[in-house]
């Protein structure tokens, strides 16, 4: 029986980690879960999962909920109450899936007690990779990637690196692959989270439609695999069967196919290097012709341009890039700047913030808050 840590247990990833875990009462328990201030959610999965600890890391949600759940069940608040879950004795697994740059102190110290560490929240290889890579080694965590394409690459590769020439993860387009460009100056925020394929958290479902999202995937791959931005490669592939392949020099590709869920890819993190039944149906490769390839357009996509960019720069520079996008999305979310905006907002704070190496957490945190207040000055020019 495996212990389970939940980060986020409220959002997207983790209703489908809780519905793989509910498929397997023998395999797993739920022993922690964590959210920021949706104590309604929280109370329900209290009754349903019985987790012996509870974080809302907002302390009015914590109070609000502790006094509507069962006693048995501890209740802590704040950020430091997610750090002591994640490094728990009594976790076995921590699905590290808060969302953005709130999520990689725990992952971090999840992985500082040398857990298994399922990881859906990219930012925390995209501010601090060369640390949290170190952090995984030092202390003989595993590291599993929860995202499908690197959850895909991750799988193919099974058999080594050997003959490797590229990685290629594919990309959906999101709702406007075919809208033009001079169109996406009036999208919408409920047009841009219409993902087709995807059932996603509102930023993520935004950074698919920017393209941001695939640029923090290379990053994210570029550190999970070891491998220079150029040995990365990203193709459009409309219908999310192919979640990702790998090339080697022969010719040979292999890829990893399925339908787009994230249980699948949920249960091969929390089962590996078994397979476990996750809930969804095998692909109908029959029924599903035909399958769609397209390179992307840096020009309309520029944000996948400007995360390449960071990479190849490095240092503080994917920090910066993520912490511009999340406050540009936020804006856009909130009907303040137009959809084309956000990667412009994220071109012109890369231009300001002073490039730096990351060599520790603190660094890290203190560049995020950086490029955060660059961004809030820049943002105001653009409402
Ligand atoms: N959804 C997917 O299919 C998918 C696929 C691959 C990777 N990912 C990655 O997985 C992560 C989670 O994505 P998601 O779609 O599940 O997001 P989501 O649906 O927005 O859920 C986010 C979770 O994080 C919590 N949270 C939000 N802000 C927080 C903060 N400041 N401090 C602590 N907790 C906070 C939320 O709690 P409240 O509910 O209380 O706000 C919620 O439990 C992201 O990094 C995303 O990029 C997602």
């Amino acid at each position: 029986m495996k212990n389970i840590t939940i980060l986020g247990a409220t959002g997207s990833i983790g209703d489908s980690t809780l519905s793989v875990i509910s498929l397997h009462p023998d395999k797993f328990n739920v022993f922690a879960l964590s959210a920021h201030r949706n104590w309604q959610k929280m109370q329900l999965l209290c009754a349903k999962f019985q987790p012996n600890i509870v974080v809302m890391s907002d302390e009015t949600a914590a109070e609000k909920l502790a006094n509507t759940i069962n006693s048995d069940i501890q209740v802590l608040s704040g950020a430091q109450a997610l750090n002591t879950i994640a490094a728990h004795d009594k976790t076995d697994y921590v699905m590290a899936a808060i969302v953005g740059s709130a999520g990689m102190a725990s992952s971090l110290a999840a992985a500082k007690a040398g857990k298994r560490v399922m990881l859906a929240n990219k930012e925390s290889l995209v501010l601090a990779g060369n640390l949290f890579m170190q952090v995984v080694h030092d202390n003989n965590a595993e590291l599993i990637p929860v995202d499908s394409e690197h959850s895909a690459i991750f799988q193919c590769l099974q058999s080594g690196k050997v003959g490797l020439n590229k990685i290629q993860l594919t990309a959906s387009g999101g709702p406007f692959l075919h809208t033009p460009i001079e169109k996406l100056h009036t999208v919408t925020p409920s047009e841009a989270c219409a993902h087709p394929n995807w059932s996603m958290g509102n930023k993520i479902s935004v950074d698919s439609a920017t393209m941001m999202n695939k640029g923090l995937e290379v990053i994210e791959a570029h550190y999970l695999f070891d491998l220079p931005a150029e040995k990365i490669d990203v193709v459009i592939h409309p219908q999310s069967f192919i979640h990702s392949s790998v090339y080697y020099k022969d010719g040979a590709i292999i890829s990893q196919l399925g339908v787009p869920d994230m249980r699948a890819v949920i249960s091969y993190a929390m089962s590996y290097p078994d397979r476990i039944i996750s809930g969804v149906a095998p692909l109908d490769l029959a029924n599903n012709s035909p399958l769609e390839f397209y390179t992307p357009n840096l020009d309309k996509f520029a944000c996948l341009r400007l995360a390449f960019d960071a990479l190849k720069q490095g240092g503080n520079a994917m920090g910066t890039l993520n912490a511009a996008n999340e406050i540009a999305v936020e804006y856009f979310l909130n009907n303040q700047i137009a959809f084309l905006d956000i990667a412009s907002i994220v071109e012109r704070v890369l231009e300001v913030v002073q490039h730096n190496n990351i060599y520790s957490l603190e660094d890290a945190i203190i560049n995020d808050q950086t490029a955060r207040t660059a961004t809030h000055k820049i943002v105001k020019q653009y409402v």
